[in-house]
């Protein structure tokens, strides 16, 4: 009978102070880890060394396998120069874009395990969001070689930034399943995708729930201002290239089929976004190829 309500129930604006309220209560999110609060304490304190980041990441097997994981992947720089201890993962990489792997490894592992509505797919999502990582680091590297783009950001941070990008839709899944399944249903009569169908249906961004949970985990503010940033990055206050960066990728992602939805969502892409990025119109094929490739690898692995 519940769930008979759930799906009769209309949302509207009128609702979304209450969905705000459901993240912003204690016992709305799920934690995040300890060990991953230790790493993000560590890192902002700058009291710890190498050595105590290590053992921390070390008291975490599934954070080891995976920092390992992720730091060794092509489009981590790894290839040739493979990393094969979290020691040599923290001097290679460096602090910043060890806890951006490890934010990025645990929000995935945390998508997995939470109890969502059975029409969100963890596995999607992961693709998805794992998709638009590695493209967001890939373009901001053409960004940088080609237009001189500069970013505060490193490139580990995009990746991750890339990675969470969506979480917004996630815990949408996980602490309002209802809604998630209105909103994919209002998506597929619009054949829009999932977070245009939840702006249509509240006038907000489902980012600014996603932010309430950043904020909660105490994750850095570059997540923030990515996730507040990315859906219009030529208007934004700060780091436009690199904003725009994860806007084409996700968009990219959505028009070669790496979206949440069953049916085909096709996007415009912006040219002024292109050419910020500096891509080469006639190189897209190929870069989607290989980072469709390269996502196959790594959720597989999983
Ligand atoms: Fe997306």
């Amino acid at each position: 009978m519940a769930n008979y309500h759930l799906l009769l129930h209309s949302w509207g604006p009128e609702d979304f102070e209450k969905l705000k309220a459901k993240f912003e209560a204690a016992e709305g999110l799920p934690d995040l880890p300890a060990a991953a609060m230790r790493v993000c304490e560590a890192i902002d304190k700058g009291t710890s060394g190498a050595a105590d980041l290590e053992r921390i990441v070390l008291a975490d097997p599934a954070l080891t396998a995976n920092i390992l994981r992720v730091a060794n992947s092509s489009f981590h720089g790894g290839g040739s120069k493979q990393t094969t201890t979290v020691k040599g993962a923290i001097m290679t990489l460096g602090e910043k874009s060890i806890r951006s792997i490890a934010v990025s490894v645990w929000v995935q592992s945390l998508v997995q395990q939470s109890q969502t509505s059975p029409s969100f797919s963890a596995s999607r999502f992961s693709e998805h969001s794992m998709f638009v990582g590695f493209l967001s680091k890939y373009l901001l590297s053409v960004a940088s070689k080609n237009r001189g783009a500069k970013s505060a950001w490193n490139a580990d941070e995009i990746f991750a930034a890339g990675v969470l990008h969506d979480l917004g839709i996630a815990l949408v899944a996980s602490l309002e399943p209802g809604l998630y399944d209105h909103i994919l249903r209002k998506a597929q009569a619009d054949s829009t995708d999932l977070n245009v169908a939840f702006h249509s249906t509240f006038g907000k961004p489902v980012q600014s729930l996603a932010v309430i949970a950043l904020e909660r985990w105490k994750l850095p503010k570059m997540f923030v201002d990515v996730l507040l940033g990315y859906s219009d990055p030529l208007n934004a206050a700060s780091e436009v290239d690199a904003l725009c960066c994860v806007n084409l990728a996700d968009n990219l992602a959505l028009n070669s089929g790496y979206s949440f939805c069953d049916w085909p969502v096709k996007v415009s892409l912006n040219e002024e976004i292109i050419s910020r990025v500096g891509l080469d119109p006639e190189s897209i094929p190929e870069v989607l190829e290989l980072t469709s490739r390269h996502t196959r690898e790594f959720v597989a692995a999983a």
